[in-house]
This record gives structure tokens, sequence and C-alpha cells, in this order.
């Protein structure tokens, strides 16, 4: 395991997770962090760079020279295996499996040595105290990269990880993480568990705008990416990239729920 201490960050940080190849989305949200007077050295990415859209090794370049911390999600621990396929794992024959093939084929063939193996150096975890408290930075779970944790997990599953992670790094009072795609706050035990969101993927709530999160004097407030989600659309066409995902980009709508818990369903929002 992996760790990058990068100190103490009393100004306010910007955390985001999923660029996932969407390179309209990772300029838009560096660009909100110029804006806010955030420096590089105040952003983290919570993993998985390269995913589902068209831009593969131009958005991997562009967190590279940004050069914000990164802690490495499944995506990058696969890609610097030169696995041939997410790691999610997806139970086989599921919608996710079969449209990972697409996505994970094309990232596959697009990215290069050079940054599979900066993808196999960046840590499994980033840590840094912030206003007094420590704050440590993981992708799904320390036990598993690629567990999802949802906004409505059980608070065992959540002590779990907890507990791993306070192993690891004992003063931990807040836990940061990404990889579900969904962008929440819980409090279990006294301990904080933030998931920044993901920039690269709309929520699953029909609009286009994704999400990223801001940490200010110890507080944590999400907020919406507005970005040129038509473009990017359009390039995954152009690339092919013609599974689902794209649709998703302008409907704000996964192309399946089969990950989601049956309680965060659209069919279930909507019978209350
Ligand atoms: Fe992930």
């Amino acid at each position: 395991m992996k760790l990058a201490d990068i100190g103490e960050l009393d100004a306010p940080v910007l955390l985001f997770g999923g660029p996932y190849s969407n390179l309209h989305a990772t300029q838009a949200v560096f660009a909100e962090a110029a804006r806010r007077g955030i420096h590089a050295d105040h952003v983290i990415c919570t993993g998985d760079v390269v995913a589902y859209c068209a831009h593969a090794a131009e958005t991997v370049a562009l967190i590279r020279a940004q050069g914000c911390a990164v802690v490495a999600g499944n995506c990058e621990k696969q890609l610097a295996g030169y696995e041939d396929n997410c790691g999610c794992g997806f139970d086989a024959g599921s919608t996710c499996d079969l449209l990972s093939a697409g996505w994970y084929a094309h990232a596959n063939q697009t990215v290069g040595a050079e940054d599979r193996a900066w993808m196999g150096a960046v840590p499994d975890v980033v840590s840094f105290v912030h206003h007094g408290e420590r704050y440590t930075v993981i992708h799904g779970g320390l036990s598993d990269v690629s567990r999802f944790l949802w906004p409505t997990s059980n608070d065992t599953d959540y002590m779990e990880e907890i507990e791993l992670v306070q192993q690891f790094i004992p003063d931990t009072s807040c836990i940061i993480s990404g990889h579900c795609g969904l962008a929440f706050e819980r409090h279990i035990n006294g301990v904080r568990w933030v998931n920044a969101g993901v920039i690269g993927m709309p929520p699953h709530d029909g609009t286009p705008q994704t999400r990223y999160a801001v940490l200010s004097e110890g507080q944590a407030t999400f907020h919406k990416l507005d970005y040129d989600h038509a473009a990017a659309a359009q390039a995954m066409q152009d690339a092919g990239l013609v599974q689902g995902y794209h649709q998703s980009l302008l409907s704000g709508y996964w192309p399946s729920e089969d990950l989601l818990p049956s309680d965060l369903r659209v069919s279930s929002r909507a019978s209350g």
C-alpha cells in the first residue's frame, strides 16, 4: 500500500474523482480551481483518470501537467498492470460487464507505456492535515479498491473500511473517497466519510452536470460542474464509443442500474 503524505493544507482544497477520459470535464474542473484561486497543490483526484469517455491519453496528460495529487483507482491499477478489464468485478454478462468491454478496450489501446508507468507509481492513499484534522483519501475501499460504498450502504460496511484506514493512519477523522460515482457525506462513529463524486459522468440524476467537492475550514461542500458535455459526447461518438455512456453525458442517466442498490434506482425514487 503506497502512501503519500502531502502535509498541511489549510487553504481550500478541491477534491474530485473519476475524470473517466472526459477531457472537457477535466479542463472545466481545473478552470474552476483557478477561478476559486485553488492551486494544483491543493487539488486531489480520487482516481479513475481513464474510463468511459473518448480522451484517455489527453486526460492523463492534462492531469499530469497540472501536477495535482492522484490516488490510484481500479482503472489505474488495471492499466498499469496491462490487464484486459477494468477491475470493477462486474458480474459476467451483466450490462456493466458488457459495456466495460467497449470502453476499456478503447482505453487499453490509447494509453501508452509511459502513462501506465505513471499510473503504477501513483499512491493508493493520500493523506493530509486540514485545520488540525487528519484526512485520508482512498478510491473505493482499503480492503478492495473497487468496493462500492453507496450513500445508503450500511454503517457496518463503512466501519470495515474505517477500521482498516485507522489501522493504517490512526489519527484519521475524515475519509475522502470516489469510485461509486455519487457525491455524498456520511457521519459514522465520529468519522466523516466524504465521497467527492466524479466529474466524468453525471450522478444519474437526469442532468448533465457532474460533481466535485471543496473542503474549506473543515467543511466539505458539493458543487455542480458545468462543462461542454455535448462536445464530450460527440467525441465519444466520433471514437465509436456508442455503447451507451455517450448518451449518459447528455441525458444525465447511466445506461444501466445494475450496480445501484434498489433504493437509489430511478424507478424506486419515482415510486417514492
Ligand atoms: Fe473506480
